[in-house]
């Protein structure tokens, strides 16, 4: 038996036996409080160090406005008010989401016996012919990337040819297995990986980053044992790093990317930078402003610390690796850059491949290992997969293959060419314009396909709406207000029109806003549903009422 602390120290009598054991406890007591004082004054500290005392202070109060307003929300007269306003957006969606009505045949239920193909394909045309915004006549930010009838029908080929391969039997659907090496290892190239890279594909940009995240993660906790996880997020990263986060418990810190520029700020980066950092993150180009991170200046912090970078070129895809060679401006963004542990890059976007492709490249085939899921002692066999999903779809790499054989290199600079001069144009058009030039301002100095804009005389989210009405899908950004234009190969021919129908919208607006002020604002101006979404949540503390609304309309997208 181990000796008890009294025995050690020899005490003889009882009175002072319990004297001393009451001594030690209260020593433990102490002890312990001043470690946990210790540990949560060291979380603090490095709270404080990273984010600096103005910003800690901010955040300190904008928690402390947000509980207040949750418990504002709950009083029973507000909730019961709220939850009625929200019930009537949702109705209000619903009808404009789910067609109803005469002429509108529900199928809740299988048929009982099956449809002859004629019904089946009649049925097709319809849902095909169902009123939507126009991609084809290029009225649609993003989206549909290339559109063309030509690709669409060797797509289709490709897929009718391998519709029921699944690269999960490689010796089953060896060509499958031969593509899916292909695509990666082209990729790859076109990033300028060494000779060591590695890469893999996934379902799709989202898929591409989680694994990104999920492998850094892994390379932390296995080489460094960190068990509690933060991830270093650029404001404007996609957010689908902020998904991986929620999925993998992992924290974040947030890293503002201040005007002009609006890239992510490097000063930030390294002050949020510890022991428990997993990965670093940039965008090429980011989203919301189409703007390009300081890659090489993460890189040296990256290098620096020893710590992964991703530069997530989702968006960039195809474009950017051919900016120069198409005769445009670029910056440093690929494996050329030291630092850069991983990239990633839709196929599906300005690759052109079919919807379900993208892929995540490493510098190296040992930083690829971490993504990989093996199970060795399934009753069921041993299992080894690369990414999320088990079966995959061999049709979609056949599709993104072909795709990628048939467009070419020389074909890339030249859509390039198109989408990255027509994003100029627009530029140039919204700096030229008199109407636009004094009401409206681009963010930064975007070099590849996304222009974003805003302004500080006109609401800009009324203008999104004005556009909508038009017929236009543009993109609403928050933080600051703006909307953007993601060019695509449909918007090229089309740029003329959408600059002339901003110029209306604006007009349109400037002409509200005076009459506003004739009639001394007298009745409020009826809000558009942008206008109003991103007028509520903008003035809101929490956000509980928009999560709310976001999951009634995941809600309406399943209502049959
Ligand atoms: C589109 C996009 C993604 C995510 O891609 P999905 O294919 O939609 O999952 C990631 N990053 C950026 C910058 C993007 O624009
Ligand atoms: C295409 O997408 C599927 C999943 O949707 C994925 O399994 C496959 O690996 C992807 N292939 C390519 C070439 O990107
Ligand atoms: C998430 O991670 C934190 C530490 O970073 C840990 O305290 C917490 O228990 C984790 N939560 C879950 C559900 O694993």
């Amino acid at each position: 038996m181990a000796p008890s602390i009294t025995q050690v120290l020899n005490v003889r009598t009882p009175a002072a036996r319990r004297q001393l054991a009451k001594t030690s406890v209260d020593l433990l007591r102490n002890l312990l409080f001043v470690l946990f004082l210790l540990r949560y004054s060291r979380v603090a500290l490095t709270h404080l160090y990273g984010y600096g005392p103005v910003a800690s202070a901010k955040m300190g109060y904008a928690a402390l406005r947000k509980s207040l307003y949750r418990i504002f929300l709950r009083l029973p007269g507000v909730r019961g008010k709220v939850q009625a306003e929200i019930k009537q957006s949702l109705d209000e969606l619903e009808k404009k989401l789910v067609p109803s009505g005469p002429g509108i045949t529900r199928y809740t239920s299988l048929p009982a016996s099956g449809w002859g193909p004629e019904q089946v394909r009649a049925e097709l045309e319809k849902l095909h012919e169902m009123k939507h915004t126009r991609w084809e006549d290029g009225r649609v930010s993003g989206a549909v990337y290339h559109g063309g009838k030509e690709l669409q029908d060797l797509q289709m080929e490709a897929f009718g040819k391998f519709g029921v391969a699944n690269p999960i039997h490689p010796d089953v659907f060896p060509g499958v297995r031969k593509m899916e090496a292909e695509v990666v290892a082209m990729v790859l190239g076109m990033f300028n990986a060494p000779a060591d890279g590695a890469g893999v594909t996934t379902s799709g940009g989202t898929e591409s980053i989680i694994m990104a995240v999920l492998s850094a993660r892994e390379k932390a906790r296995i080489e460094r044992g960190v068990t509690k996880p933060e991830l270093i997020l650029p404001e404007t990263a996609h957010t689908a790093f902020r998904k991986a986060a929620s999925y993998f418990n992992i924290t974040v810190h947030y890293v503002p990317c201040p005007a002009p520029s609006y890239k992510a700020s490097l000063s930030h980066v390294s002050r949020l930078l510890n022991s428990n950092t997993i990965l670093l993150v940039g965008s090429a180009p980011n989203f919301p402003h189409g703007i390009i991170d300081d890659i090489p200046g993460l890189s040296r912090l990256a290098l620096r610390r020893n710590i992964p970078l991703h530069v997530d070129c989702c968006l960039g895809s195809f474009l950017v690796p051919f900016l120069e060679r198409a005769g445009y401006d670029t910056e440093l963004f690929d494996f050329r850059v030291k630092g850069v542990t991983s990239i990633s890059c839709d196929t599906h976007k300005y690759g052109f491949a079919p919807k379900g492709n993208s892929t995540l490249l490493y510098r190296s085939a040992a930083l690829r290992k971490y993504q990989y899921f093996i199970s060795p002692d399934w009753s069921g066999g041993v299992y080894a997969s690369p990414s999320m999903a088990g079966s995959r779809p061999g049709a979609l790499i056949a599709g993104c293959w072909a795709s990628m054989m048939s467009v070419g290199e020389a074909g890339y600079i030249t859509s390039c060419h198109q989408i990255v001069g027509a994003a100029k144009k627009m530029a140039e058009g919204l700096r030229s314009r008199d109407t636009l030039r004094n009401d409206l301002y681009i963010l930064g100095k975007p070099l590849v396909s996304v222009v974003a804009f805003s302004s500080d005389t006109l609401d800009i989210y009324n203008i999104a709406d004005g556009m909508s009405s038009k017929g236009w899908h543009l993109n609403a950004l928050q933080s600051p207000a703006a909307i953007h234009v993601a060019v695509t190969l449909p918007i090229v021919p089309v740029v003329d029109e959408l600059l002339n129908d901003l110029e209306a919208c604006v007009e349109e607006e400037r002409e509200k806003q005076r009459q506003a002020i004739v009639e001394g604002k007298g009745k409020p101006l009826k809000k558009g549903d942008a206008a109003a979404l991103y007028g509520v949540a903008g003035a809101l503390p929490d956000k509980s009422i928009v999560e709310d609304l976001a999951a009634g309309f995941l809600d309406c997208l399943y209502k049959a």
